[in-house]
């Protein structure tokens, strides 16, 4: 009995830490570092491979949380910017990288 407990206690902590992503969120990251991950960085740290394309860390919430960014995944990026191809996302794809991305605005680079 006790060793239950404390299991459920030890995946609540852990579910609350800032870095972890549920599984709709680390699909989306997948995604993003599949499709993306060669100019953008997509984690919380690091630089973009392009030296143009921000991190994706640094989108900024107004993109994110008007929604306008999830329907332009499902739409094609293509119109964002010249040097990028044409995405298209499902809606359940596009829901899952704004999720992740919502997740990681702010974080700093570690020094
Ligand atoms: C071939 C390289 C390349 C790939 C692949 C790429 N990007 Fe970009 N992206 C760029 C560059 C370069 C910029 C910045 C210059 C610009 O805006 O034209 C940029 C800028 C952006 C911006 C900020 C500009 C804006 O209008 O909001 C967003 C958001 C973005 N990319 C999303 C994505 C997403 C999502 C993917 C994957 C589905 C992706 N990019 C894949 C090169 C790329």
């Amino acid at each position: 009995m006790k060793k239950i407990c404390l299991t459920v206690l030890m995946v609540c902590a852990w579910g609350n830490a800032s870095y972890a992503l549920d599984r709709e969120q680390q699909h989306g990251k997948e995604l993003l570092g599949t499709l993306c991950g060669r100019c953008h960085a997509v984690g919380q740290t690091g630089r973009s491979p392009h030296v143009d394309a921000p991190p994706f860390r640094t989108l900024g919430d107004s993109k994110l949380y008007d929604n306008d960014f999830a329907a332009r995944l499902e739409e094609g990026l293509s119109t964002i910017h010249p040097d990028m191809p044409t995405f298209r996302f499902s809606r359940e794809d596009a829901e899952a990288a704004v999720n992740y991305l919502k997740s990681i605005q702010g974080h700093k680079q570690p020094k």
